[in-house]
């Protein structure tokens, strides 16, 4: 069996320790790593051989739970999904901007949370039946208008690549407005409504400016940008609906779950 190749990898390493340091600092590892192995695996080979006090998160090592996102080379990226050898020189890891850190990569994502919870990101039945009547049935069809816009893992890399959100930290943000344009598409949900208190504002889809930075840096291909222009359109028509059509607030209240789909 040919021997894997190996190579030696400098990582330059954003520090922060809030018991000890009053900034933060870079701090730079040589380390022997595998030629096919990602930037995590060199983390953990720092942090197995050379330096135990190094902080991170991650759990899967798939691109699946979302947990090790961090800037690399001031991108932001899944650490579990950049491969060590798309990268030349040494490579700088930082925690994932716009949120405050907590400890070396890892930060706070308390803020994204609460926005989450804001949309509402969750069934809420058109209709209520009782358990005895059988589930809320869905087509083929009906399950494709949102699916993509379901596939979102949390990693919060959309926020760190958003310069709106660096900006005015109260926008809601591309992962929790794609979240609401998620559930409003559901052919069983009757939300929106109660949604778009949250996402037609200033804080919601009209902070943004439409850099797509959040589409091109997300690694599930959930494509946010598309879903904050699909909810700008949706947005217009209720208002249009509402102050130039005779009758129209009483119209606007009944802009179905399917006018919305329609525009996907
Ligand atoms: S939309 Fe994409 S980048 Fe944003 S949190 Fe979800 S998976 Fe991550
Ligand atoms: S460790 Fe789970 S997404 Fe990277």
């Amino acid at each position: 069996m040919t021997p894997l190749k190996e190579r030696l990898v400098q990582l330059e390493v954003l520090r922060y320790n809030p018991d000890t340091d009053t900034e933060a600092h870079f701090q730079r590892y040589e380390v022997v790593c595998q030629e096919e192995w990602v930037v995590l695996d060199a983390l953990n080979k720092v942090k197995a051989d050379i330096d135990p006090t190094l902080n991170y998160r991650w759990s899967c090592h798939m691109a699946v739970c979302g947990s090790c996102g961090m800037m690399i080379n001031g991108e932001p990226k899944l650490s579990c999904h950049a491969f060590l050898r798309d990268y030349e020189g040494v490579i700088r890891v930082e925690p994932l901007a716009h949120f405050p850190v907590e400890r070396d990569l890892v930060t706070a994502p308390d803020d994204f949370m609460e926005k989450l919870k804001r949309v509402k990101p969750y069934v809420i039945p058109k209709e209520q039946k009782p358990i005895s009547e059988g589930e809320y049935k869905q087509t083929p069809a009906q399950l494709m208008k949102f699916r993509q816009y379901s596939m979102c893992i949390n990693c919060m890399l959309c926020y760190a690549a958003c310069p709106q959100y660096g900006l005015t930290p109260k926008f809601i943000g591309p992962a929790a407005l794609t979240l609401a344009h998620r559930y409003n598409l559901d052919s069983r949900d009757g939300g929106r409504k109660e949604r778009q208190e949250v996402v037609a504002t200033h804080e919601g889809v009209w902070e943004c400016t439409f850099v797509g930075a959040c589409s091109e840096v997300c690694p599930a291909h959930v494509d946010p940008a598309s879903a904050l222009q699909q909810m700008k359109i949706t947005s217009s028509i209720d208002w249009i609906v509402e102050h130039l059509i005779p009758g129209g607030k009483s119209a606007r209240d009944t802009v179905s779950r399917e006018d919305a789909g329609d525009i996907s």
